[in-house]
């Protein structure tokens, strides 16, 4: 199963192992991880799942559509590479090793 490493905005690190299938948002607030909010359930309708990808990884996988575009507008502190939103990120085997920052805050 992939491991994933969230690192909170504290900088409390989780590895946690995620199944294929489930998004990257789904693995961290299923374990609990601070700053994982998902007001929305994983629909792509609100932006409190914002995570930092770290940089090594933002080529590995796959870019943002225009719905994900779109809503992250309304995050905090976006950055124009990095910045995710973790619930439109599919988890794969590709994905083993892969590390996040939580968002500081999310809007
Ligand atoms: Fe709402 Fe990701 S959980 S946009």
């Amino acid at each position: 199963m992939p491991k994933i490493t969230y690192i909170e905005a504290s900088g409390l690190r989780h590895d946690i192992d995620v199944p294929v299938g489930h998004t990257v948002m789904e693995g961290g607030r299923d374990a609990g991880v601070e700053g994982i909010v998902a007001e929305c359930g994983g629909s792509c309708s609100c932006s409190t799942c914002h995570v930092h990808v770290a940089p090594e990884w933002v080529d590995k996988i796959p870019s943002r559509e225009e719905m994900e575009e779109d809503m992250l507008d309304f995050a905090i502190d976006v950055d124009p590479v990095t910045s995710r939103l973790s619930c439109q990120i599919r988890v794969t085997e590709a994905l083993d090793g892969l590390v996040v920052h939580v968002a500081k805050e999310q809007a």
